[in-house]
């Protein structure tokens, strides 16, 4: 029953992923001109956040959001309890969530970023440590806020780009306990764990590691938060990969990390294919701390800022998250991209992770230096030659230090997001074509520099300029070798 979905094509045995779903609607996609989409990434201040998709042909920007989404699931949006207060639906998914996770209490919100402002705003006091596997963006964006500080305690294995360690993910223990017992516990606010990371190649954490954090905290006292957004991917890893794990079900796994940790939040954006996010805890104190900051920036209680349409749809995108041949599809597809880059040289992050293939844009761009943004300027040049549009996630994804000096990302990646069950075999194939010419003709790519930059979260909306117009000289290159073909 959990036996990966690859089949060896008869000619070549090559190993190709095979989907356990059809497409019963599907949207109509346009690739337009090389010199359009020169002028496109231009006006979008060569910045793929600015993009209109109507100009994008492949849009891997994220998976937030744009999952697609199950028969089941859009046949659940009609039973929808439409009622401010006290809506079934509201205990349906309550229910459900309960079942999955094991926790007393449920706070709707209505994304992942909402649950980590309600959670800063009730743990985080100035000055402050809050120490983490690895952050995500609008995680640090609300802790330092509030003056609170990100402390990273990933292993060191964890920051190599290419390794062959099977949880990358993975905190670093010995430096957690004395980074705590350094610190003292009334100047940490939280220990956070982020399964599967998102800024460093959707990378795994195991269980093992998990429970290490766990009894840390127990310990000494110190409130433990689980960030589950990415956790159908790494449900899959644990499966695949963690000693111990191959016959567990995929339930109880769920359910044992939850045991681990005294808060569980999620986007649902990710997790459960829909929009909305929660907060999840069976501490009363928490709980009551939490509810009046939900009632008060996201909605009442049995909503939270959610549609109840989508949260009739997240119940059962929940129940599927629980299911191996839903949840290995992604990694599947990740893996598929990761080999067929690799084949014509293109550097990636190695073992393929889960949310999407991750390009190494340093050794990609060795010619650019990271204060150019060697990853923006490599998402932007892959929109060009491909209209692909991935997502920077290296240097521009941070946040500058307190003085206004740069922050050099640990990793310069491109990730080209898998959103579930929405690519298929041929879009894989027509990636990995592009961005292979593009890796041959990588010395035409030049750095970026800002135009304009926002203070907070610079990445969504600052706009770049090229360097020394090189996107004009790929441009002609591409029409060089392509000719009129888009
Ligand atoms: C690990 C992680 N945490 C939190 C968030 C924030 O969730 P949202 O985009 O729904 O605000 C994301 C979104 O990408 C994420 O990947």
């Amino acid at each position: 029953m959990n036996e990966v979905k690859f089949f060896f094509n008869q000619t070549g045995g090559e190993r190709i992923p095979l989907e356990m779903h059809k497409a019963k609607m599907v949207q109509r996609l346009h690739l337009l001109p090389v010199d359009e989409r020169q002028a496109a990434i231009e006006n979008a201040g060569f910045n793929t956040f600015l993009l209109k998709n109507r100009d994008v042909f492949l849009d891997m920007l994220t998976d937030s959001g744009v999952n697609a989404m199950s028969d089941e699931q859009y046949a659940a949006l009609l039973r929808a309890d439409d009622s401010y207060a006290g809506s079934e639906t509201f205990y349906r998914l309550e229910a459900e969530l309960s079942k999955m996770f094991g926790k007393k209490y449920f706070l709707p919100a209505h994304q992942g970023r909402a649950c980590e402002h309600i959670l800063a705003k009730t743990l985080v006091k100035p000055g402050q440590a809050v120490i983490m596997n690895f952050h995500f963006t609008t995680t640090k964006a609300h802790i330092t806020l509030l003056g609170g500080k990100v402390i990273e305690l990933l292993t060191d294995e964890g920051l190599k780009v290419e390794s062959d360690i099977a949880f990358k993910g993975d905190m670093d223990i010995e430096k957690l306990k004395s980074t705590v017992q350094a610190l003292g516990k009334e100047n940490i606010a939280f220990i956070r764990v982020e399964a599967g990371t998102n800024l460093i190649g959707g990378q795994p954490v195991s269980v093992k590691n998990m429970r290490e954090v766990s009894q840390i905290c127990k310990a000494n006292g110190i409130t433990s938060v689980f960030d589950a957004s990415l956790l159908s991917d790494n449900l899959y890893f644990i499966k695949t990969r963690e000693q111990g794990y191959e016959n567990t079900e995929i339930s109880d796994i769920t359910r044992e990390i939850a045991s681990l940790f005294d808060i569980v939040y999620f986007s649902a954006r990710k997790l459960g294919c829909v929009r909305g996010g929660g907060i999840l805890t069976s501490n009363d104190e928490l709980h009551i701390a939490m509810r009046e900051l939900v009632t008060l920036y996201e909605g009442f209680l049995t909503y939270g800022g959610m549609s109840v349409k989508e949260m009739e749809a997240l119940a059962v995108g929940l129940r599927e998250a629980l299911d191996f041949n839903v949840i290995e599809q992604t990694p599947i597809f990740v893996e598929a991209l990761t080999n067929e880059l690799r084949k014509f040289g293109v550097p990636t992050v190695l073992p393929a992770g889960g949310l999407g293939c991750h390009i190494d844009a340093k050794r990609f761009l060795e010619h650019i230096p990271q204060s150019e943004y060697p990853a923006g300027a490599l998402a932007a040049a892959i929109y060009l030659v491909g209209g692909i549009r991935g997502m920077e996630r290296g240097t521009l994804s941070e946040q500058r230090n307190d003085d206004g000096s740069e922050h050099f990302a640990e990793m310069e990646l491109v990730r080209l997001a898998l959103p579930k069950r929405v690519f298929t075999l041929s879009h894989i194939k027509f990636v990995a074509d592009r961005v292979a010419w593009l890796y041959r003709n990588r010395h035409l790519i030049g750095g970026l520099e800002f135009v304009d930059e926002p203070s907070i979260l610079r990445f969504f909306f600052g706009r770049l300029r090229a360097k020394n117009d090189w996107h004009i000289r790929l441009a002609e290159a591409f029409k060089r070798d392509f000719g009129e073909s888009l």
